[in-house]
């Protein structure tokens, strides 16, 4: 592409005026070894639109399914950069030493993006407003014209008063800015800074842009309109954004009940529930039935302990194959002693990277992953759902939820008789253990030698501090409360939530 197939191409301001190489990069390879281009995913629209919503699912559903992923997100650069937030004058056109402040903290992101992505990044999304065209074209200059990144533009458009005000209410008020200010004046400031982007919006235009590939989403899915997708990824963030809903729900997820194949501490197979497992089925009857769970759907495996676990409760049921256990091939229905004694060499390689390891015949966690994609999709259209399943399958679906790292996840502890009910809200998902108080005897088996090479631990490290997870006192409670993403939080006052590694 020409820099003359873009029309009123600006001139670069002096924050965007870097020495950027113009070599395009090689092909990065992702863990299944799939070719994938660097991506540069941009979001578009005025404050409360769900771009940071849209930008973190999406992000923890690339990871999930194993494109590296991050997120920039310029208000975090915006924080960084200034003192206290005071009000919205911040925002306005005419304030230039703020708009050179601005400017200057979205090219900083992009430096860093970039960066990101030539140290072999997959995917990154620019979180930003990127309102005007005129930035818009920058954005594109840098990545695409210089580096030769794809870049993919997904707007949100919503026309609904009332949905703005929700989505106020339901973050911004929490945002750090309004730390210091009470709610109303602070959804008033909000509204105001709203209006202040809205004097320059330039919204991404069917004929002016028909160059650029973009996806149009307006007032949360009621319409799309998508234009020039190219490639693996663009398509996969399309089809993802458009299943995604953000109506209330809440998935139940469970593991069969004990059977005798686990008394005997034996994987795999498709045996019958013991007499414990049976109680945990009625129990879990019962427990559906006072939950009163409106239009609750029971999703089990092919399996029969998770048919015969979902016997008491009625509900609508479908049974999906892709929710079978991970297949153990050779080593199916043997002990974990019996593997070692019989595939000495398999069982520690098992041990070396559990994520990728393939049973001589079967599957791998990996493998798993890709064979749960659709299950992940469709719970994403549905409401409430009950999902019936697998040790192994239980740990896949948790890590999509909870943003768990490939590494982390064959090591979930996910314990038989418990039900984790998982509420997804604005950037995560409230956890919540709840056991039926059945016996059953524990089938984990802990990672054995801390085996992860220093590169990957590395990687960890950078992702933790990326995403700027901390730790704080609730002042409320007085319990150690988790942090998402820059006091943007799931906390709330006085709400504590108990979750699979803290409390939220
Ligand atoms: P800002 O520009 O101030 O960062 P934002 O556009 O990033 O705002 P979010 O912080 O993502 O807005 O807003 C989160 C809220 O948006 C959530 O309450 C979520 O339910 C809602 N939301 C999610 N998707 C959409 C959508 N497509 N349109 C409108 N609202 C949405
Ligand atoms: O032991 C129960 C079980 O569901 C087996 O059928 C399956 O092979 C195993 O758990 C998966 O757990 P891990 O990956 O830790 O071996």
């Amino acid at each position: 592409k020409s820099d003359e197939d873009l029309p009123n191409r600006p001139v670069r301001s002096r924050h965007w005026s870097y020495h950027l190489p113009k070599k395009p990069l090689a092909l990065c390879p992702d863990i299944a070894n799939v070719a994938i281009a660097p991506c540069v995913i941009v979001m578009v629209g005025l404050p409360a639109r769900g771009k940071t919503y849209m930008a973190k699912k999406l992000t923890r559903y690339l990871n999930w399914i194993g494109i590296d992923t991050r997120v920039f997100n310029v208000g975090e650069y915006r924080r960084r950069a200034t003192e206290k937030y005071r009000n919205h004058d911040f925002f306005r056109p005419d304030n230039l030493e703020a708009m050179d402040i601005r400017e200057k903290c979205a090219a900083d992101a992009l430096l860093d993006l970039c960066n990101w992505l030539r140290s072999g990044g997959q995917v990154a999304v620019f979180d930003a407003t990127n309102t005007s065209r005129t930035r818009r074209h920058m954005i594109y200059d840098i990545c695409t014209i210089d580096n030769s990144y794809k870049t993919f533009f997904v707007e949100s458009v919503c026309t609904d008063p009332n949905i703005i005000e929700a989505n106020i209410k339901e973050v911004k008020i929490t945002s750090p800015d309004y730390m210091e200010m009470d709610k109303e004046r602070a959804v008033e400031d909000f509204k105001k800074r709203i209006a202040h982007y809205e004097s320059i919006y330039e919204p991404l235009d069917e004929d002016i842009d028909k160059e650029l590939s973009f996806i149009k989403i307006f007032n949360q899915g009621e319409k799309y309109l998508v234009n020039r997708v190219h490639g693996h990824v663009q398509s996969r963030v399309v089809y993802y954004l458009m299943n995604i809903h953000v109506l209330p729900k809440t998935i139940y997820l469970t593991r069969h009940g004990e059977t005798e194949m686990n008394l005997l501490g034996r994987i795999g197979g498709d045996g019958n529930l013991s007499e414990r497992g049976r109680q945990f089925a009625a129990a879990l009857g019962k427990y559906v039935e006072k939950e009163n769970i409106p239009h609750l759907r029971v999703w089990t495996s092919l399996l029969k302990r998770t048919i015969q676990t979902a016997e008491y409760i009625d509900a609508p049921k479908e049974h999906w194959k892709a929710l079978n256990e991970i297949d153990a091939g050779v080593c199916d229905g043997l002990t974990y002693k019996e593997i070692q004694e019989q595939y000495p060499e398999e069982f520690a390689q098992r041990d070396q990277d559990k994520y990728h390891y393939r049973y001589n015949g079967g599957e791998s966690y990996q493998d798993l992953v890709a064979r749960l994609e659709p299950v992940i999709m469709e719970l994403e259209r549905q409401e409430n759902v009950m999902v019936i399943c697998h040790q192994a399958v239980s740990r896949c679906l948790l890590a999509y939820f909870l943003d768990k790292e490939h590494d982390e996840l064959p090591y979930l502890e996910v314990p038989l008789h418990t039900i984790i009910k998982l509420h997804p809200v604005a950037y995560g998902c409230l956890v919540e253990n709840i056991s039926l108080k059945i016996d059953a005897v524990s089938t984990h088996r802990a990672r054995v030698t801390p085996s992860i090479p220093p590169s990957h631990e590395e990687h960890k490290l950078q992702r933790k501090s990326m995403s700027d997870r901390e730790d704080y006192l609730c002042q409320k409670t007085g319990n150690m409360c988790r942090h998402f993403d820059e006091g943007l939080s799931l906390h709330r006052e006085g709400e504590c939530h108990n979750t699979a590694d803290g409390i939220i």
